[in-house]
Parts: structure tokens; C-alpha cells; sequence
């Protein structure tokens, strides 16, 4: 694992944002994994940025999202749907048809989640996936539980996750129960993986996840496993890792 050191949120936003820029520099057609959160907005602002600067093409990028809330149409402002148009797609000139997020709508969950995982094997796999990550250990929305889920499924949120999501929504009774994320296979075939964290809050998770043992009950753990893995974090969530 590559650990990238940032000073804080801006910093860690420069560094991830710059990894990214090389990637789409690199292989100009190539298929970015994106996140939402709070984590990641830095770092698309920095995207567009560049964008405005003419350092970036997005013209033939694809991008595919790691998950979508079961239920929340489109226009709906906490949707993930809306997120990526309003904080990315729509200031950048990368092509509608080449973002794909998962179809929250499509009340079928089996069916939803089958159609996200053809979607990505038929543009050949992800080259770059970026990910935020859970104050629980969660990645994309894979929950602690028993066992790692393999592919794209259907998900019951953690209690802990409504709780923190709430701070999005004017009443926690708002907050979906339910969401549609790629499953840790589907995050694990991706060649390269760019995890961002900030924040002190997030120091403990941050230490069990890449320090502790590989378990379901840390899913972002399996990450230790994977060959080409980039933690960018910032002093505070590197507080407790034994470096
Ligand atoms: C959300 C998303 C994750 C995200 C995580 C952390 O529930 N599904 O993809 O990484 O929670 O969010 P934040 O970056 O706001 O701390």
C-alpha cells in the first residue's frame, strides 16, 4: 500500500485530485469508479479546476458510481444521481451516456444491481477507483457484517451510516434504509484504488481498517489485499496508525 501523507482536507484534495488528473492524462478513454460523501468534493473541485485551466479532457473518461440510495428519483437532491451532475458531471464536458450510476429507481434490486455489473465489464472493468470511507469501515455502502458481499447488491443500511448520512437530509426519517452498492469484488477488480480520509473522527477507522486484521467487520480491510492501493490521508486521520 502506497500511503500518501496530506496536511490537511485542501492538501489531501491537491494530492488525490492530482492522481486522478494523471490517470485521465495517461489513458484518455479510461473508466474512473466514483464516490459521494463529503470526502470526495475537494477533490472535484479540483477536477474542474483543471478542467477550466485546459489541463483535462473528459471527453472519452467513463465513469461508473459505487452506489445509489434504493428509492430516490433522480432530481432529488440527496440523490447520488443529482450529486455527481451538480458537483462534477455538469461542469466538465464528459458525456451523459458515460456516467453510469446505479438505478435507485428500478425497484427490482437484483435486476438493478445485475444491469450496474454488466455495465462495467462492458467497458472492460475500472482502471481507477476512488474511495471515501465509512466511519464504520464501510466502502462504497458495504456494511460490516458477516462476510464480504462479492457483487453489486441490494443493502440495508447500518444504523450508524443513517445517522451520519442524516446530516444531508432535514429529517433522519428521510434517509433511505435501503441502497444499491458495488460489492467488494466489484471494488476489488478495479486496477487501481485511490482511498481518501480526513479528519480525527476518522482516525480509529482508519487504524483498524490498514493496520488491523482483514475482516467483513472492517470492510474496507480487504483493501490490505489488493496490489495497488493509494491511502492519501491527512495528519488527523493518520493520528493512530502505527507509522
Ligand atoms: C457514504 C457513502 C460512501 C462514503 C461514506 C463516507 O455513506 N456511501 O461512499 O465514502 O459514506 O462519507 P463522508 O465522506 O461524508 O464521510
Amino acid at each position: 500500500m502506497n500511503i500518501i501523507r496530506a496536511k490537511d482536507y485542501e492538501d489531501m484534495s491537491r494530492k488525490a485530485a492530482n492522481i486522478l488528473a494523471a490517470r485521465i492524462i495517461l489513458k484518455p478513454d479510461c473508466v474512473l469508479g466514483l464516490a459521494t460523501g463529503s470526502t470526495p468534493l475537494g477533490v472535484y473541485a479540483r477536477l474542474i479546476d483543471k478542467y477550466n485551466r485546459g489541463d483535462l479532457d473528459f471527453s472519452r473518461v467513463s465513469t461508473v458510481n459505487l452506489d445509489e440510495y434504493r428509492g430516490l428519483p433522480e432530481d432529488n437532491a440527496q440523490s447520488y444521481h443529482y450529486f455527481m451532475r451538480y458537483n462534477l458531471f455538469r461542469h466538465i464536458n464528459i458525456r451523459p451516456d458515460h456516467t453510469f450510476v446505479p438505478d435507485g429507481m428500478e425497484p427490482d434490486g437484483a435486476l438493478a444491481c445485475q444491469a450496474h455489473e454488466d455495465t462495467i465489464r462492458k467497458l472492460g472493468g475500472i482502471d481507477l477507483q476512488l474511495l471515501g470511507l465509512g466511519n464504520n469501515g464501510h466502502i462504497g455502502f458495504n456494511e460490516p457484517g458477516p462476510v464480504f458481499e462479492k457483487e453489486t447488491h441490494p443493502v440495508d443500511l447500518a444504523e450508524s451510516t443513517i445517522r451520519a448520512n442524516a446530516r444531508f437530509f432535514e429529517r433522519i426519517e428521510q434517509v433511505p434504509t435501503q441502497a444499491y452498492t458495488m460489492g467488494i469484488g466489484t471494488i476489488m477488480r478495479a486496477r487501481q484504488i485511490l482511498l481518501i480520509v480526513n479528519g480525527s473522527g476518522k482516525a480509529d477507522i482508519v487504524a483498524r481498517a490498514f493496520w488491523g486484521p482483514v475482516t467483513p467487520q472492517v470492510p474496507a480491510s480487504i483493501l490490505q489485499m489488493h496490489p495497488d492501493v493509494t491511502l492519501v490521508a491527512d495528519e488527523e486521520a493518520l493520528a493512530e496508525a502505527p507509522l
